[in-house]
């Protein structure tokens, strides 16, 4: 596994290099068990009017949690199903934070469509330090950190090198609230729709950013995500050359609302289009 040797130095005195070992080894672990209960009857319930959770998502938490309190257990977790919502930014920060979504495409894997994935975020006094997202359906692992550099299946990534943003394809996704707020980024999809080549809605945040940071796409806007979708890539897209932002290309923040990630060149593009600067 390839790690490099400024990994203690971006992270004060912690060594990342086998903190991030032990994360790839629950991510895969947990990411078998998706797979394994993908093709078995759901039990599926409802969080809100569209937002569903399976006894999938439950059963990758409760692996996820046992392995991180095993192996870290002075170390503080927040889980997407065991969070039970929106939640604040601790303050002050934890020293050492894990956030956790143990099944991120919820939906799509409800519905049997296998594009979904493990996402472990690791935060070091607040500051993402290191990531890992995996898909087991196509068996992609991605990870990377603060001094580690971003990965494919152990292989460096880079983002992609599109300055145009009408060549470029970008992805996003829709809040669970969009019925009934009107901050539901119909207004911005219309926008990109006329801007780029072309959007997509994957259905899985984490793996549309890793998608960014490996420059499948170009880039990726989304609202009111969840710090548990976002901190995994938002460790190592930086590490691939990419650029991760709020609305305003303010510093990004996995609590806050606002997420937009790309390879960079096109960032500026992005937060005039969101803006209403361009179209
Ligand atoms: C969702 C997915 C989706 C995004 C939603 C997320 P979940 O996560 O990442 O792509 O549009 O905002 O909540 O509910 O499947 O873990
Ligand atoms: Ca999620
Ligand atoms: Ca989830």
């Amino acid at each position: 596994m390839p790690f490099g040797d400024n990994s203690r130095a971006a992270s004060g005195k912690m060594n990342l290099a086998p903190v991030l070992a032990e994360a790839i080894d629950i991510a895969r672990e947990a990411g078998a068990l998706l797979c394994d209960l993908f093709s078995k009857p759901r039990d599926v319930g409802y969080k809100g009017k569209i937002d569903l959770v399976t006894d999938a998502d439950r059963a990758s938490e409760e692996l996820i949690l046992g392995r991180l309190a095993r192996a870290f257990p002075d170390h503080a977790v927040l889980a997407e199903e065991s969070a039970g919502g929106r939640v604040p930014r601790p303050d002050p920060p934890p020293r050492h934070l894990w956030l956790v979504d143990p099944l991120d495409g919820t939906t799509n894997y409800a519905h049997g469509l296998p594009i979904y994935a493990v996402s472990i975020g690791f935060l070091v006094e607040g500051a993402p330090a290191l990531g890992v997202v995996y898909d087991p359906s196509r068996d992609e692992l991605f990870h990377g950190g603060v001094g580690l550099g971003a990965y494919l299946n152990d292989r460096p990534i880079r983002v992609s090198a599109e300055a145009d943003l009408e060549r470029s394809i970008l992805a996003t996704g829709f809040p669970y609230d969009l019925r009934v707020s009107r901050d539901n980024n119909l207004d911005h999809f219309t926008r990109f729709s006329y801007a780029t080549q072309a959007i997509r809605r994957l259905g899985s945040a984490a793996l549309d950013l890793c998608y960014v940071a490996c420059g499948r796409l170009d880039g990726f806007w989304e609202l009111k995500l969840h710090p548990w979708d976002t901190a995994a890539a938002a460790a190592f897209i930086p590490e691939a050359g990419g650029r991760m932002t709020d609305y305003a290309g303010g510093p990004f923040d996995v609590f806050g609302l606002q997420t937009v990630a790309s390879n960079g060149l096109i960032h500026g593009a992005l937060i005039r289009v969101i803006a209403g600067e361009e179209s």
